[in-house]
């Protein structure tokens, strides 16, 4: 079969790890996906700088803006980051344009989320973004598809890397906190600007795309009340740990019991005390772990990896093969005029 030709824009932690594993895996990726999945255009800022990557297989382009328009080109990954700017303009320009586009970015799903789907459905074409939440695991399948029959009563967990590296970090090895979000930033797993991680915005992206899939509503990252884990200190957590519990940054969406007016989903990101024999109590390092009850499937778990090149980049890809063999359906479970509007139940929170 014809190779799915990709152009890949954002040639960073994760860009570099998607170059790294299709180049390792790509025989087997090719068997999955029915075709080869080749890499033909690349862009970002600088040119010149050392990616630790041979780039001189691949074109590099400039102006990202010529990519939707190539029919050279058949999907367009998008890895720069940011709710607004050149990653927005991309996404639009490429569903506009009927390209099938691929991204990491919460942020923009967070904040334009719906306004892409309807675009991605009205050309219906994929809008993919298994990468988006919780790195490696397949949770965006596990909740669109794999607990699509399921009225979910809660979905909750531990959905940013950065700060439960922090946490855990700090009462293993009794260090700083500024000293362990450095690590999390030299190891990729901390946003550009980290204070995205530390104050739970990245968590509350996250939940909010999150809260939608599971709930079947319209996605609404302002209703999330969030606090992040800036102000936890070493006592804190020693405190926490001599009453028998460990501090996490937890995100939990759950629907209020009351159908009166404090009835609707509530939706919130902050340091929880877990007790030990939970099993969020034991999620460590840059693992993520996301628990959702259902009706008739139970409580699942999902745990592994949730940042850094090698987690994500896996994500990405199987969008990728996704994409390959024409598997691909409403960016949020079901069209857009479908969801129901959401209701909050902690209006003004945040
Ligand atoms: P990085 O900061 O490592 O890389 C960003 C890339 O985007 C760089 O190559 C940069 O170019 C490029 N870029 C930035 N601004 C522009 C611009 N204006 N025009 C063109 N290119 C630009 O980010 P990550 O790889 O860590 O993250 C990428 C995306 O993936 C983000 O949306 C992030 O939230 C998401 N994500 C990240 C995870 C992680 O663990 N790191 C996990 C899950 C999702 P240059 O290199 O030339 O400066
Ligand atoms: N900065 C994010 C985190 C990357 O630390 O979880 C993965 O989404």
């Amino acid at each position: 079969h014809a190779p799915l030709r990709v152009a890949l824009v954002g040639l960073g932690t994760v860009g570099g790890g998607v170059i790294r594993l299709l180049e390792t895996n790509g025989d087997l990726i090719a068997r999955r996906a029915g075709c080869p999945i080749q890499i033909v255009a690349i862009s970002a800022r600088d040119r010149s700088k050392d990616r630790g990557v041979d780039l001189s297989p691949y074109e590099w382009v400039d102006d990202m803006t010529t990519l939707a328009a190539r029919d050279d080109v058949d999907v367009v990954v998008e890895l720069i980051g940011g709710a607004d700017g050149p990653a927005l303009t991309l996404a639009r320009q490429c569903l506009n344009a009927g390209k099938p586009f691929v991204t990491a970015n919460k942020a923009m799903l967070a904040h334009h989320g719906l306004d892409l789907a309807r675009l991605a459905e009205t050309g219906g074409i994929a809008l993919k973004y298994e990468a988006a939440v919780a790195g490696g695991i397949p949770v965006i399948k596990g909740m669109r598809e794999g607990a699509a029959a399921n009225e979910i009563s809660r979905v909750y967990g531990i959905l940013n890397g950065t700060c439960n590296y922090i946490l855990t970090t700090m009462e293993k090895e009794g260090r700083s906190f500024d000293d362990v979000l450095k690590e999390a930033q030299d190891l990729g797993f901390a946003e550009a600007d980290p204070g995205i991680d530390i104050d739970g915005v990245d968590a509350a992206h996250k939940l909010s795309i999150l809260a939608s899939l599971a709930f079947g509503t319209e996605l609404d990252f302002d209703a999330v009340a969030t606090t992040g884990i800036r102000h936890v200190i070493a006592a804190d957590i020693a405190e926490a740990a001599a009453l028998g519990y460990r501090i996490r940054l937890v995100g939990m969406a759950q629907n209020a019991p009351d159908d009166g007016p404090d009835g609707g989903l509530f939706q919130r990101v902050h340091p929880m005390l877990v007790p030990l024999d939970h099993p969020l109590a034991h999620v460590d390092g840059s693992l993520n772990a996301v628990v959702a009850e259902g009706n008739f499937v139970g409580r699942l778990f999902f745990q592994g990896r949730g940042a850094g090149d090698g987690p994500t980049a896996s994500a990405v890809v199987a969008d990728l093969i996704d994409v390959a063999r024409d598997e691909y359906g409403d960016a949020f479970a079901m069209p857009v005029a479908a969801l129901a509007p959401h209701k909050t139940a902690n209006a003004g929170a945040r």
